[in-house]
């Protein structure tokens, strides 16, 4: 079976790493937030994103943030790289 175009009316949802250092995802972080982890420190304890250089916590809390329905100050998300 080749790939190719997806039919239309196909999500084609991806995944992205949001911690380099321990190749997390961002599914990853909303299974464990579905789960019930509700803080970055939560997260970190569940599956070490973050738990490194510390350069992803922006985006794990973007990801906790929009999850949960919560907003960002643009603080947040202007350092979220
Ligand atoms: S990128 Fe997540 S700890 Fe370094």
């Amino acid at each position: 079976m080749t790939a190719g175009p997806r039919p239309f009316g196909v999500l084609n949802i991806r995944s992205v790493i949001v911690c380099h250092c321990n190749a997390v995802s961002d599914r990853r972080i909303l299974a464990e937030a579905g789960l019930g982890a509700c803080t970055v420190e939560d997260i970190t304890s569940r599956c070490a994103a973050g738990g490194d250089c510390g350069r992803c916590i922006p985006r794990i809390e973007q990801v906790l943030s929009i999850r949960s329905g919560r907003t960002l100050s643009p603080t947040v998300l202007s350092t979220a790289s």
